[in-house]
C-alpha cells in the first residue's frame, strides 16, 4: 500500500461556536448539521504507524492499464459482477466500466501494491457520490476484497445488513457509509477490524444503543450523527482515543459520562447537540486543549 492511500483528503464538516461548559451555561445554539459530503479539509493531525515496515521495498505501483498478475481476481470480479446485479439505479454509469478481467479499470475501484504479496491488488473502494441504489450486502462484498484498506459510499442509497466480522481484513482502516439508507442495530461488526482508524455512519437510520466497544476500538474518527440511536452513552466513553467524535442529532439520554475527562488529551472535538441529553457533567478546569469543542449538552 503506498502512502497515498494514507493520504487521501477527508471532509467534515465542523461546528464553529466555542461553547465550554464552564459554568453551565444554556445549551449553544449550533447551525443544523447537513449531509456529506462537504467541502472543509479534514485535519489528519495524530500520525498514524504505516501499514507495513517502511524499510520493505515493494515493487512501484504499477500504471492501471498495465498491472502484472492481480491478487485475487476471480473472487473480485465475482463479487463486482454480483454487486452490479444488485444496483438497480446508476446515473454515472459506473457499472458500464465494470467490464473485463482488470478491476483496476472499474471506475470506482482503485489498484496498489499489496504489501505481503508485492503483486497489484484492490486497496480502496471509492463509490462517493456514484448515487447508486439498490441492496449492498456490505459484508458480503467487502469480505471478497482481501486486500482493501478504504471503503467509502457517502450518498448513495444503499441498504442492507452488515452481517459478520471485519476481523479478517488485515488492511482496512477507513470505513464511509454515510448517507445511506442503512437500518436496524449499531453494525458492531465493523469495529472487529483491527486496523479501523475512520469511522463514519453518519446520516443513515441506525437505531438501539451504542454498544461500549465503539469507545475502545482505536480510531481517530468516529461520527454517528444523524441516526436514531437512544439509550444513554456508554459509561467507558473517555476511553476512546478518538479525535473527532459526533453523536449530534440522534435520540440519547442521561448525561454525558464522567469518564470523558480521560479523553482530554486527545479530544479535538465532540459534538452532542440535538439529542436528549440531561445533566452538566463538565467542569471548568476540565479541558486543556484549546480546540476541544463540547457542544449541545444540556445544563
Ligand atoms: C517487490 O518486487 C520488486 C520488483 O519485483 C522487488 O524489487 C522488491 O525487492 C520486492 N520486494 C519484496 C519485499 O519482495
Ligand atoms: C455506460 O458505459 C459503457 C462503457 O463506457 C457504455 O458502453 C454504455 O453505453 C454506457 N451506458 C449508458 C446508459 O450511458
Ligand atoms: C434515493 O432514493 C430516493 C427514493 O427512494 C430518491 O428520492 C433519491 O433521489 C435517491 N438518492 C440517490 C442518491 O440516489
Ligand atoms: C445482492 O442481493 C442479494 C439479494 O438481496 C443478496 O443476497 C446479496 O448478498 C447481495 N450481494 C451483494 C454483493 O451485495
Ligand atoms: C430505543 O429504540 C428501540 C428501537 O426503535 C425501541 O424499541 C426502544 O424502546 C427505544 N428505547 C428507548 C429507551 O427509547
Amino acid at each position: 500500500m503506498s502512502t497515498t492511500f494514507l493520504l487521501f483528503i477527508l471532509t467534515i464538516g465542523t461546528c464553529s461556536i466555542h461553547s465550554l461548559a464552564q459554568t453551565c451555561p444554556p445549551p449553544p445554539r449550533c447551525p443544523p448539521i447537513s449531509p456529506p459530503p462537504r467541502p472543509l479539509p479534514f485535519p489528519r493531525v495524530r500520525p498514524r504507524p504505516p501499514l507495513y515496515p517502511p524499510a520493505l521495498h515493494l515493487m512501484p505501483r504499477q500504471p492501471n492499464n498495465n498491472p502484472g498478475p492481480l491478487a485475487n481476481g476471480a473472487r473480485i470480479l465475482f463479487i463486482t459482477q454480483e454487486l452490479k446485479r444488485n444496483i438497480t439505479f446508476d446515473p454515472r454509469n459506473y457499472t458500464g466500466t465494470w467490464v473485463g478481467n482488470n478491476y483496476c479499470l472499474f471506475r470506482g475501484f482503485f489498484c496498489d501494491t499489496v504489501p505481503d504479496r508485492n503483486i497489484t491488488g484492490l486497496a480502496a473502494i471509492d463509490f462517493n457520490g456514484a448515487r447508486f441504489g439498490g441492496i449492498l450486502n456490505f459484508y458480503r462484498f467487502v469480505m471478497n476484497l482481501p486486500d482493501i484498506a478504504i471503503f467509502h459510499a457517502n450518498s448513495n442509497n444503499f441498504s442492507g445488513p452488515i452481517n459478520s466480522n471485519l476481523n479478517q481484513l488485515r488492511y482496512f482502516y477507513e470505513l464511509d457509509l454515510s448517507n445511506n439508507k442503512f437500518i436496524g442495530g449499531f453494525p458492531s461488526n465493523v469495529l472487529r477490524a483491527q486496523k479501523l482508524t475512520f469511522v463514519d455512519i453518519r446520516f443513515n437510520n441506525y437505531l438501539g444503543p451504542v454498544p461500549a466497544q465503539a469507545f475502545n476500538i482505536d480510531t481517530d474518527v468516529l461520527f454517528i450523527n444523524n441516526n436514531q440511536f437512544n439509550r444513554t452513552i456508554p459509561a467507558n466513553f473517555g476511553n476512546t482515543p478518538a479525535l473527532y467524535l459526533t453523536l449530534a442529532n440522534n435520540k440519547l439520554t442521561g448525561s454525558i459520562p464522567r469518564s470523558i475527562g480521560r479523553a482530554w488529551n486527545t479530544l479535538v472535538e465532540a459534538l452532542f447537540l440535538g439529542n436528549r441529553l440531561t445533566g452538566c457533567p463538565l467542569k471548568s478546569d476540565t479541558c486543556r486543549r484549546p480546540r476541544c469543542w463540547i457542544l449541545g449538552s444540556t445544563c
